[in-house]
């Protein structure tokens, strides 16, 4: 069966941005487009900006119980978009990485005030391990925010990017009039407002048409006409195929809350974002349009229920087609398992699915088979790469506080570092458990899960160590000295790869002087 009409529909990605960029809110006015929900206000804010654990498992019970805001999938000028939901705290940023190695491409918001920051940078580090297509958004221009040649100065500066505005803004903040589209030779006239879905969109044959001169004041065209002409000379037009190289990015200005530039953004991210390719697996390249099944679990997502210990694993489809009540192959477990209760998650409403095709995401119900990185096929030995794990920046020592729980913190660690909420790592002697995670949250929301569904209690003491390396050498007998001489620094991961856990850079520094031939890797994917 030929596949790729379902293929060349589908267009799955990602809205990324640091905390209160907008992200959300952009993710809303799409959907909104797509007619998935029908007033602002219906997508649940998953910010977890409060700082309490009570605060963030109240708000990831209710993203448990509507679970379908993890990946939201709608049709919009015939295609099938499906946007996967990435969590704005920082603390859970390694979750945002993994969920980028299920998309094909992304669309990056920047605070037009804020400019380029932190978060966006690292996200922008893990894009560009993948090469994965950026178009960026430059957002709330309704504000008095940077001018904006200097923020796209900043942005190639930090981010490493060439980029290429298409649409370009007449004023800022107060003054701002709207944007000139370089695309489609449109004025596109702002207007604040927070519910309209139409914007006022004046059709121009070139800067000196009267219609410009009826909505925006002479001053306004000499500055849009000496801005335009800037840009021509700086950045010229966009090369599609440098866009889908991850080497140029698209820019588009706007005002998400206004829903200002939205849709424009929209229907050019239709126009050229990428419909899924192939990818790389360790035995080969999987193409889309292979004819037979393949796909890998990138997120998990416990249902906190108490009384009901199921997990949702999601599915991103690579090849073929995937279909309910059929026999796959879990390439790890070297087992066949079924799936009688698939979920479809569209217009933000989980349903049943008979069929999914490549970019598609399927949840899986799961009681404990799978970890993230997993693959099914539909017989053949495989394993995708890209699901790397990150370093963590924080560790501490798990200790159990009820022995006669023992047996429930085994299983509930296990369980919690499979859905991949923080790294496992043993260290000796005395098979010791660390815990590695990127911020302070996670412990918190560790002992309270451990605690809550595996009914065990544990406390967690703090560890020197601030950074972890992943380490390999083709010299064995070195890599071995280094562990046995360094042993206070060596721990193995789980999948019993040896790990070099530091106190600062000028450890690691000195390891390296005196292990020479000994790599060190920030990321789990260096084969
Ligand atoms: P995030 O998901 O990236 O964290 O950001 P989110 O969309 O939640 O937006 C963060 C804040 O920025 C929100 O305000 C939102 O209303 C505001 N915002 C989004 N787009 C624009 C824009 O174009 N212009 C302006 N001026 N503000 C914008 P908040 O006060 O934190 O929340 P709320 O009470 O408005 O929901």
């Amino acid at each position: 069966m030929d596949l790729s009409p379902e293929i060349e529909k589908r267009k799955t990605f990602a809205i990324i941005s640091h905390p209160d960029a907008g992200k959300t809110t952009l993710t809303e006015k799409f959907l909104l487009f797509g007619g998935a929900i029908n007033t602002a206000g219906a997508i649940k804010r998953n910010k977890a900006n409060q700082n309490t654990t009570s605060d963030f498992m109240e708000i990831e019970k209710q993203r448990g119980i509507s679970v379908a805001t993890s990946v939201m999938g709608f049709e919009y000028r015939g295609k099938r978009i499906n946007i996967l939901d990435t969590p704005g705290h920082k603390d859970f940023a390694e979750d945002t990485y993994r969920t980028l190695s299920a998309v094909d491409s992304v669309i990056l918001v920047v605070d037009s005030v804020k400019g380029v920051e932190e978060q966006t940078e690292k996200l922008m580090q893990v894009c560009r391990m993948r090469n994965t297509p950026v178009i960026i958004f430059i957002n709330k221009m309704d504000r008095e925010g940077k001018d904006a040649f200097d923020l796209l100065d900043e942005i190639e500066n930090k981010l490493s990017i060439s980029l290429c505005p298409l649409s370009w803004p007449i004023g800022q903040g107060y003054t701002f009039k709207g944007v000139y589209n370089r695309y489609h030779k449109e004025l596109n006239l702002f207007e604040a407002s927070k519910t309209k879905v139409a914007e006022s969109i004046v059709k121009v044959n070139n800067l000196d048409d009267e219609a410009i001169a009826e909505h925006l004041k002479e001053s306004d065209i000499k500055q849009l006409k000496n801005d335009l002409e800037l840009v021509e000379g700086i950045y010229g037009d966009v090369d599609k195929e440098l866009y889908l190289e991850g080497l140029l990015a698209p820019v588009f200005f706007g005002s998400a809350i206004n829903n200002f530039g939205v849709r424009e953004l929209l229907d050019t991210f239709i126009d050229i974002a990428p419909s899924p390719k192939s990818r790389e697996a360790e035995e080969r390249d999987v193409k889309a349009s292979d004819s037979k099944f393949t796909g890998f679990v990138f997120k998990i997502h416990a249902n906190l229920d108490p009384n009901h210990r199921d997990r949702i694993a999601f599915l991103r489809i690579c090849s073929g087609k995937f279909e309910r009540n059929t026999f796959y192959y879990h390439t790890r477990l070297k087992k066949k398992l079924k799936f009688a209760n698939p979920m479809d998650f569209m217009a933000n409403e989980k349903s049943l699915v008979e069929t999914a095709y490549p970019g598609d995401v399927v949840g899986l119900y799961d009681s404990g088979n799978f970890k993230i990185g997993d693959t099914l096929t539909e017989g053949e030995q495989l394993q995708f790469k890209g699901i790397p794990s990150f370093s963590p920046e924080i560790f501490k020592e798990l200790e159990n506080r009820d022995p006669f729980k023992t047996k429930q913190l085994e299983k509930g660690i296990q369980q919690l570092t499979e859905e991949g909420v923080a790294q496992l790592f043993i260290q000796q002697p005395g098979n010791r458990k660390l815990v590695g995670a990127v911020g302070e949250l996670q412990f918190e929301v560790i002992s309270f899960r451990l605690e809550h569904e595996y009914g065990a209690k544990a406390a967690f003491r703090m560890l020197n160590y601030r950074k972890s390396s992943w380490v390999t050498s083709t010299n064995k007998n070195q890599l071995t000295d280094m562990e046995r001489r360094r042993a206070s620094n060596i721990a193995y991961d789980k999948e019993g790869n040896t790990v070099f856990l530091a106190e600062n850079d000028w450890v690691i520094n000195l390891a390296k002087q005196d292990f020479p031939e000994v790599s060190f890797h920030t990321t789990s994917e260096f084969k």
